[in-house]
């Protein structure tokens, strides 16, 4: 049993931040000034102590974690969500301390915070018997179809042919996958994405402890099959930029149905609601700069505030979709181009 007092997060013991090899741009996948920042993503880079993987992991056994968070959809088997915030002390401690804050910024090349409580270390899981992954690695090079992603998207494609599918962009801005199990054995796990020539570009998935961040909202990706391990975890935690001044275009499309809509609209609806209001005073102040310095009134910069605030408020209605008028568990399935599964485990980066 852990005392108590390591159950408290101490970024000066449970960080063992290393820098990632390597840093893809938008600009080396072809989409120069698309997005929040110049990042596409990371490689994968040592993130958190073993301890504090376990700790974690011990705070989503806890069986009201499961009995009260587990959420499936036709798309992903089992996923903990939203639980972070009533049991899970340590972990949401851990990725909302300023240090942690600051290595994922720094490394997403924007000033980045949690999406909300609700999206910190979204969990995807998936346990298999061993003669499951027997048979797996018997077939991990004939392109079975069963699929497997970092971010709540398991896709089971009915042609045995096309060994990917869940090609999506996220939605939020930033993402970080952290790894939860111990990766020895694992086969594929890749995060393929695709450029803006069209072309697929394979970073290797993080082993245990390490983590990727990527720019999801503007980037297609989906995720290669990861064969060979019985047990594969990850904690996935959703970013937004700190700033209000900031573009947020948060869509909740593919969350609303694997959500407690209540709590996520909750969260959502409030930090909208504050951006608003940190325009708004920012606006006022500077209106009463110009009058007190004497410059008379700017009727066309006022009214294209105005018209960006309406579309700011529509895109916080438009999202706020009325529970009888979507379907739980349900989401539309994305169409992408092929990826070859059968990529080597190692590929790092490289242009297939
Ligand atoms: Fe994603």
């Amino acid at each position: 049993m852990m005392s108590e007092f390591t159950l408290i997060f101490d970024p000066e013991m449970h960080l063992a931040f290393q820098e990632p090899s390597n840093i893809l741009t938008m600009k080396d996948i072809g989409f120069e000034n698309v997005g929040i920042s110049p990042v596409a993503v990371t490689e994968p880079f040592q993130l958190f102590s073993p301890e504090a993987i376990k700790i974690m992991r011990s705070e989503i056994a806890k069986p009201e974690v499961t009995a009260n968070h587990e959420f499936a959809s036709n798309i992903a088997q089992a996923q903990l969500r939203g639980y972070v915030r009533k049991y899970a002390p340590f972990t949401f401690a851990a990725w909302t301390h300023p240090a942690t804050l600051a290595i994922v910024s720094k490394l997403a090349g924007i000033d980045l915070i949690p999406w909300s409580d609700y999206e910190i270390a979204h969990i995807n899981l998936s346990v298999k018997t061993e003669e499951q992954v027997k048979s797996e690695l018997k077939v991990a090079h004939s392109r079975t179809s069963s699929i497997h992603s970092d971010e709540g998207i398991d896709v089971s494609s009915s042609k045995a042919e096309k060994p990917i599918v869940g090609w999506h962009r996220d939605a939020y801005a930033f993402v970080c996958v952290l790894m939860l199990s111990d990766c020895t054995g694992m086969v594929g796990g890749e995060t393929a994405l695709r450029t803006a020539d069209g072309g697929v570009l394979c970073v290797r998935g993080p082993t245990e402890g390490c983590a990727i961040i990527l720019q999801g909202r503007k980037i297609d990706h989906a995720a290669l099959r990861a064969m060979g391990s019985r047990e594969r975890i990850t904690a996935v935690t959703s970013f937004r930029p700190r700033s209000p001044f900031v573009k947020d275009d948060t869509v909740l499309q593919t969350v609303r149905p694997v959500s407690d809509v209540k709590e996520l609209y909750s969260d959502f609806a409030e930090y909208r609601l504050e951006m608003m209001e940190q325009r708004l005073r920012r606006e006022r102040e500077a209106m009463r700069a110009r009058r007190e310095a004497g410059e008379p009134f700017d009727i066309q910069s006022h009214k294209k505030f105005l018209r960006e605030s309406l579309g700011f408020l529509e895109h916080t209605d438009r999202e706020l979709v009325p529970e009888d008028e979507f379907q739980t568990g349900y989401t539309e399935p994305i169409d992408g181009p092929d990826v070859d599964a059968t990529v080597e485990p190692t590929a790092r980066l490289v242009q297939q």
